[in-house]
């Protein structure tokens, strides 16, 4: 892998090879342009027994368990928690950029092992060398009325994703899952399913919220990994909302503008179980209830849309 600092120089030089990508059906799910254009090497990659994945549908906390996976592994090490931005620290598997910017699976082909690597594929498009390998995965899911509002503001600061539009005919699209990966509802509910077929934590990001000290604790469990209460607790402060959205080796602010322009909406933006309820109007909320119960009936999945 380049180190993070050529890394952060290609981004910054290749500005202009960044713009808003359509989105193209890969095997029925719609992913940005450049990603089924290389669909190949993503397809074919090769997991190693060792590797952990960090699954998750866009926008349901991915970063936030990003930073305390790779926290719990330096075992509370801050400093080493700080050598280069959560993109680099933890390669995001099938992103991919016109070139010279490298893919995201150029980028892990040079990283040494233990890797942990971040996916939003659903289920049936992950590497089958991940499922072959028996490799461990952490998956995080958010309610999705919190979920779909995060998406709404991210997409309008992700430059590379389509613009997001009107917010009624967003909502409709992610019920519709017409979204950048897919429906919502197959994604969190496959990986619920698969649970009893492999080696997947399923962890809620409102669970995260009510008590972040028991789902670290979760985590280390998962990964094997004991440390000292006041270890614990220094992973706690580090992963909160305040501290991440003030640590630029977390809050994406290394990213230049023509990728995400947090003057638009911040990447740490608010945090909250229940943010739904300021941006849903009294109407869709109800619509979207209705859909939601026909969508979840029978899945034995229960979200708490507050806490
Ligand atoms: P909001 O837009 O609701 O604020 P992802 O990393 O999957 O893209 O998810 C981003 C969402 O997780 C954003 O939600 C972001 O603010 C939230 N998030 C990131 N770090 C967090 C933390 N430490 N605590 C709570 N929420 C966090």
């Amino acid at each position: 892998m380049a180190a993070p600092e050529n890394y952060t120089r290609v981004l910054q030089e290749s500005q202009d090879v960044f713009h808003r990508f359509p989105l193209q059906l890969v095997h029925g799910i719609p992913l940005m342009e450049p990603i089924a254009w290389q669909w190949g090497p993503i397809e074919h990659f090769q997991a190693r027994p060792d590797d952990l994945l960090i699954s998750t549908y866009p926008k349901a906390g991915t970063t936030w368990m990003q930073e305390i996976v790779d926290l719990i592994l330096v075992r509370g090490d801050v400093e080493k928690a700080s050598r280069a931005p959560t993109h680099v620290r933890i390669p995001f598997l099938e992103i991919c950029s016109p070139p010279p910017v490298p893919s995201g699976v150029q980028q892990l082909a040079n990283v040494p092992s233990p890797r942990v690597i971040k996916t939003h594929l659903p289920f049936q498009l992950v590497p089958k060398s991940f499922w072959e390998n028996r490799c461990k995965v952490i998956y995080v899911a958010r309610n999705a009325k919190d979920n779909v509002v995060s998406y709404y503001f991210f997409d309008q600061m992700n430059k590379t994703q389509p613009e997001p539009g009107p917010w009624e005919l967003y909502l409709q699209k992610f019920m519709d899952g017409k979204l950048a990966w897919g429906s919502w509802y197959d994604h969190v509910c496959r990986y619920w399913a698969e649970r009893a077929n492999h080696c997947i934590l399923y962890v809620f990001y409102e669970d995260m919220k009510e008590d972040p000290a028991r789902e670290i604790r979760r985590v280390m469990d998962f990964l094997e990994v004991e440390l000292p209460p006041q270890v614990l607790e220094k992973i706690v402060r580090q992963t909160s909302f305040r501290v991440m959205k003030e640590n630029p080796m977390a809050n994406y602010s290394s990213l230049p503008r023509a990728i995400f322009d947090q003057t638009i909406s911040p990447f740490m933006r608010k945090g909250q179980v229940g943010d739904w309820k300021s941006h849903f109007t009294v109407a869709q909320s109800e619509a979207f209830d209705t859909h939601y119960q026909r969508r979840m009936e029978g899945t034995g999945l229960y979200f708490r849309t507050q806490i």
